[in-house]
Formats: structure tokens, sequence, C-alpha cells
């Protein structure tokens, strides 16, 4: 098992996989250039994924083998929803597609105010028969926890209740304001890092993902 708990944190799991540790730490590795960055969140997100799914519903289906019939496990329900938070957490979009290829894309538009690091909300599109699916909210940072929490209240304002989050590092302060928030939504994550900076940047974290991964600084 590679999920570690934290007893304050009810609803965060930790994925401490070795392969995700050391391909974090390349991540956060400033030498880390645009291709191996974006390569890298790809790579993490395929190995979250796998745990950030392991409780979908099942049920079966009749199949025909070469040798007989046979009632095969397979999911159940709508197709899940995958909803990046713009700009990085379309990084993580092909991580989950990889294993999910039928799953909707859905977007949501946020930016952190830089001095206030309030989340602005610009864009938000998701699939119709939304109150049954399954949504995974994803962006590689949660640090003071505003985009994550806006992204949260824009699905549940649309009717969405399974909400599952997944980022790549969490601080400890996000954290808390997130599950204070939103206390029964899981959060499924790389690394829970050590705190905010006094710019709202995660210490030791990865810097800004947006730009690492689009070039854009
Ligand atoms: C980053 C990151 C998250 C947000 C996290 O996005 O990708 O969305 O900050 O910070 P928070 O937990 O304090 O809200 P940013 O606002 O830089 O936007 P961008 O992806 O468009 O660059
Ligand atoms: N957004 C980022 O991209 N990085 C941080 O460290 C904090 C917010």
């Amino acid at each position: 098992m590679t999920l570690r708990k934290h007893a304050e944190f009810p609803n965060f799991y930790e994925v401490t996989h070795p392969l995700i540790q050391h391909k974090l730490s390349m991540l956060r590795d400033v030498n880390t250039v645009k291709k191996e960055f974006k390569e890298l969140v790809l790579e993490i997100t395929l190995l979250l994924v796998y745990e950030a799914t392991k409780d979908l519903p099942m049920t079966t289906r009749q199949i025909q083998t070469p040798l007989e019939i046979f009632d095969a496990p397979v999911l159940a329900g709508q197709k899940q929803v995958i909803l990046p938070i713009l700009r990085a957490g379309i990084g993580m979009v092909d991580g989950f597609l990889a294993h999910m290829p039928s799953a909707r894309v859905a977007h949501i538009g946020l930016y952190r105010d830089e001095e206030t690091l309030e989340p602005q909300h610009y864009y938000f599109k998701i699939p119709p028969n939304s109150k049954d699916r399954q949504f995974y909210v994803c962006d590689p940072m949660l640090a003071t926890g505003g985009s994550a929490i806006a992204a949260v209240n824009e699905l549940k304002k649309a009717g969405a209740h399974k909400i599952t989050f997944v980022c790549i590092i969490a601080a400890p302060e996000g954290v808390a304001e997130f599950s204070a928030q939103h206390p029964e939504v899981p959060i499924f994550c790389a690394n829970l890092d050590n705190k905010l900076n006094e710019n709202g940047y995660i210490l030791p974290g990865l810097g800004d993902a947006g730009d690492r991964l689009f070039g854009t600084k």
C-alpha cells in the first residue's frame, strides 16, 4: 500500500510510491526543462490516477470469451469527467485519459490575483447530466486552496456531488482550508510540502506550475 494518511486531514491521501517520489524530485529541480516537466507531470498523474480511481463502482457485462460466456467486471454508471483547472491542470488530463479514454473533459478557468491570492473565475464548461457523474478535479498545485475550493464550489452549484481532487503538491495551509470547506471531497496528492512562503508559493514546491508547463516565464 502506498497511501499515507495524516491524522489532521482525514480526506487527504498522499501517494508515496517510490516512482512518484523519484519523478517528483526531478519535477522540482529548477534545471528540468519544459519538455521534461510536461512529461513528468503526465507520468506522475498516471500513477496518482491509479490510486484516485480505486473506489470506482463496478458492475458486470456478459461477454463471450473464446471458450465460454462470462459475466465480466466493468466500470458502472455514466462516463467520468476530468475537470482541469486552467492552465496548469491541462498538463494532467492525458494522464487520466490514458486510463479512461472515454471520460469527458470539462474545463474551469481560474487564476490567482497576484496581490490578494484570491481566485479569479473566467470560464466554466461541463457536460450535461453531471449530477450523477464522478468528477476528477485536477491541478498540480494546492497552495492556499482558493482555486481548488472555487472549482468544487462551481461543481456543487451545478449539482455534482461525486467529486475527487487530484494534485501533485499541496501545502498544509491549503489542505486545511479545503478540508474545512469540502470535508467529504477526497484529495489524492503526491506530496504534502512544508508551508507557503509570504507570496503564497509552496515550499519547497516547484515554482509556478503553469509557467513551467507552458514556458511563459
Ligand atoms: C496556480 C495553480 C493553481 C493555483 C494554486 O495557478 O495551477 O491553480 O495557482 O494556488 P491556490 O491554491 O493558492 O489557489 P495560477 O493561479 O498561477 O494560474 P495559471 O495556471 O493560469 O498560471
Ligand atoms: N501556484 C503555483 O503554480 N505554484 C505555487 O507554489 C503556488 C501556486
